[in-house]
């Protein structure tokens, strides 16, 4: 299988609406500490139109951006190269908002499903025509484009585990009780010899979770390419969101494969490359 080239999940407008929701500040702010019009800003963030390279720079520099990167995303200059993994299937999936799900898998067809949404019968169908032995469903975090069709995979595959992190494990229902309760940093046995890293990364959600398995790194809403998920933590902020990528993603081997929960795959050398946010 392999992956197809999408958009990136956020354009300049998004990237700067995401920053002065983080940092809390307004487009006059903005405005008056850039010297770059409210009404320009205002209209970028519609992506009618973008910043050239100077207005860029000194947007990032007020709202704690790289200005090179900022102005790169607003000309549109960086697209990640294209990435591919035999051993990962992505799957589109159509909740109310399109979004990445995988299916990660060994030579003995033992496999992990991440973020089971969308249509469960082509989901299930898919996990059929691969004959999947599937051990795990592992679950990024708690909103209904990542794990609207849970309980149809569940049902269909009642011997794999589910993972999900408690402070999120609600948004499944019932199911909660079948998930495998998991701590930040615990190490998961999967297949012939392979483990799964379970990586508590809050910010998008207060229980937002990334998987390490293999050199490829599942991310959810947390990283993207070019950009991060934005801050709908009940209890967790912007800041949180920053330090879990810092902390946690930009601390693994820069050339781990980083599969997101939104647009196409990159790698965590070319984050902290090309990413405005860091
Ligand atoms: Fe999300």
């Amino acid at each position: 299988m392999t992956l197809t080239q999408l958009p990136l999940e956020d354009t300049f407008g998004d990237i700067v609406g995401k920053a002065m929701r983080g940092t809390g500040i307004s487009s006059a702010r903005l405005a008056s500490a850039s010297g770059v019009p409210a009404d320009s800003i205002e209209r970028w963030r519609k992506d009618d139109g973008a910043a050239n390279d100077a207005q860029a720079r000194a947007i990032a520099n007020v709202l704690q951006l790289d200005g090179s990167k900022l102005a790169d995303s607003a000309a549109q200059r960086w697209y990640p190269p294209a990435i591919e993994r035999p051993d990962i299937g992505r799957h589109e999936q159509q909740s109310q908002v399109r979004s990445n799900g995988y299916v990660y898998f060994r030579e003995s067809h033992r496999a992990a499903l991440v973020d089971p949404a969308g249509v469960p019968a082509s989901l299930l169908r898919i996990l059929r025509d691969g004959g999947y032995d599937l051990q795990f469903i592992l679950i990024t975090h708690k909103h209904d484009d990542h794990c609207d069709a849970a309980n149809a995979v569940a049902a269909a595959y009642p011997d794999a585990r589910i993972v999900m992190h408690e402070l999120d494990v609600h948004a499944i229902g019932s199911l909660a009780s079948r998930a495998a309760v998991v701590r930040d940093g615990e190490s998961l046995p999967f297949g012939d010899g392979s483990t799964i890293r379970v990586l508590h990364t809050p910010g998008h959600t207060d229980g937002s979770t990334c998987y390490l398995v293999d050199g490829a790194l599942f991310s959810g809403d947390t990283l993207f390419a070019a950009s991060v998920g934005g801050a709908y933590g009940d209890a967790s902020t912007y800041g949180d969101i920053l330090r879990s990528i810092r902390g946690k993603l930009f601390t693994l081997p820069d050339e781990t494969v980083v599969m997101p929960g939104h647009g196409p795959p990159t790698t965590i050398a070319l984050e902290k490359e090309h990413n405005p946010f860091f």
